[in-house]
């Protein structure tokens, strides 16, 4: 097994362009089940996650190849609509086939998904959604079995929740479903603008995505195969800020749109730093240590990201002052804090709350990682802090950021990877 060795205190400077997103290459990738030819997918990172998303359409019947940054799908012999549960556990996005399947081939078999690390996960807003356009749903000992039923039609469909996952499945089965069929309640998240962007090249007829309204014309049979390239990952972009706002330094990153980040680049120049953007690029410049910046709450897109949420209190455990985070979307997503002290960190737990007191500089320390964004805030903490950091479990990192000590040692950052010892 292998950890990241980090040799903290040193500032991150220079360019990069950030990867393409998982959370938008995920559903793509799956729906490309729809097309009847190939579809090239342009800027989808090497990620474990999308190896195993790759492997579920290979096991599925579509030829799968890699290229590079690009990668192609032909679901030309699409020959099964079973996902064994081994795959379907490998991560929680799995669950995004259920819609794809059900609307190229009218069924499904799979399993619950995997991926409980922050607290349970229901995926009733899916199951729920799908019945009401007319899918039948067995649930049998932890398996799935999804047909249309007879009759479905477009309707209306209501999320008491906006489910980023549940809004991405149904818009994936309603091109499967004769008629219009409008999600209210909606999740706004770039990555679901993404996912309408690379249906409409595919010849889809959606509309709406970017609001909390989205209309799909389905069952035109009009789809064809197209190459498309994914967003920027906004996520990897406010790691690499929250990084150098940390740790010090001056950075440039090209791919991602700032409009995305608002909500996190509004936080960091609070904290201190000084932001430029520009179309498809954000500059960050450290104001010297990072200041308390009072409250930081977790909601749906516009609002500050809860996969965001490790990553700056890590970078603000560190600073000067005290902030508040309030994380209202998982239950259970507070897991790197007792990380984080073992590094010095001040922090106070209760229900949905952490009290971060700034200490001043956190010191190294051998951490594990629990969580995909909860092990980038340890590395981002690392890279701050006086001392070695060992930062154990990498698999979960590996699910969302390619190339990371690559990246941060191209900026200056002394990280590498090393047996455990
Ligand atoms: C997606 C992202 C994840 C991000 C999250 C919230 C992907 C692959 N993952 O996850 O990185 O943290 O959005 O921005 O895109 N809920 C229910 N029932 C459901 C579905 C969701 O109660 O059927 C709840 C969840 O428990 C959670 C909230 O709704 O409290 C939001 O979850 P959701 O938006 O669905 O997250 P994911 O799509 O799983």
């Amino acid at each position: 097994m292998s950890c990241y060795e980090i040799e903290g205190g040193r500032p991150l400077t220079g360019r990069l362009t950030v990867q393409g997103a998982k959370n938008s290459a995920l559903p793509i990738l799956a729906a490309c089940l729809l097309a009847p030819e190939p579809c090239e997918i342009c800027n989808c990172p090497r990620l474990s996650d999308v190896s195993a998303t790759l492997k579920i359409l290979s096991q599925l019947g579509c030829r799968v190849k890699r290229e590079g940054d690009r990668v192609t799908v032909d679901p030309t012999n699409l020959s099964s609509c079973r996902i064994p549960e081994q795959l379907m556990g490998e991560m929680r996005s799995s669950v995004i086939f259920m819609g794809a399947l059900l609307a190229r081939l009218g069924r499904a078999e799979l399993s619950f998904p995997g991926g409980c690390e922050l607290g349970p996960r229901p995926i009733d807003l899916h199951l729920r959604g799908l019945r009401a356009m007319g899918a039948e749903i067995l649930e049998e000992g932890g398996s799935l079995r999804c047909r249309w039923a007879d009759q479905r039609e477009g309707r209306e469909l209501y999320l008491t929740i906006p489910s980023v996952g549940a809004t991405e499945n149904l818009m994936l089965a309603a091109c499967g479903v004769p008629g219009e069929t409008t999600i209210l309640g909606a999740a706004r998240e770039p990555e679901i603008v993404d996912l309408q962007n690379f249906l409409l090249t595919l010849g889809a007829e959606v509309t709406g995505a970017g609001t909390d309204r989205i209309t799909v014309r389905g069952g035109t049979g009009k789809m064809h195969g197209c190459t498309y390239t994914v967003m920027g990952d906004r996520i990897a972009a406010a790691t690499y800020l929250c990084a150098a706002g940390a740790a010090g330094g001056e950075v440039e990153l090209t791919g991602v749109e700032p409009e995305h980040l608002a909500a996190v680049l509004g936080c960091l120049e609070e904290a201190g730093c000084r932001i430029r953007t520009g179309r498809g690029l954000i500059s960050l410049k450290s104001g010297g240590e990072l200041q308390g910046i009072g409250l930081v709450r977790t909601a749906p897109y516009p609002g500050f990201p809860t996969d965001a949420q490790a990553i700056l209190m890590a970078a603000l455990a560190g600073g000067r002052g005290t902030t508040l985070f309030e994380e209202n979307m998982f239950s259970s997503r507070f897991r790197h804090v007792d990380e984080l002290r073992r590094m010095g960190a001040q922090i106070e737990t209760a229900g949905r709350a952490a009290l971060v007191m700034g200490t001043g500089g956190l010191h190294g320390a051998a951490v594990t990682s629990t969580d995909l964004r909860g092990g980038a805030a340890l590395v981002v903490a690392g890279l701050a802090a006086q001392g070695t950091t060992q930062v154990r479990n990498l698999r979960h990192i590996r699910r969302g950021y390619e190339k990371f000590e690559e990246t941060l040692t191209a900026l200056g950052g002394k990280i590498r990877e090393v047996s455990e010892p």
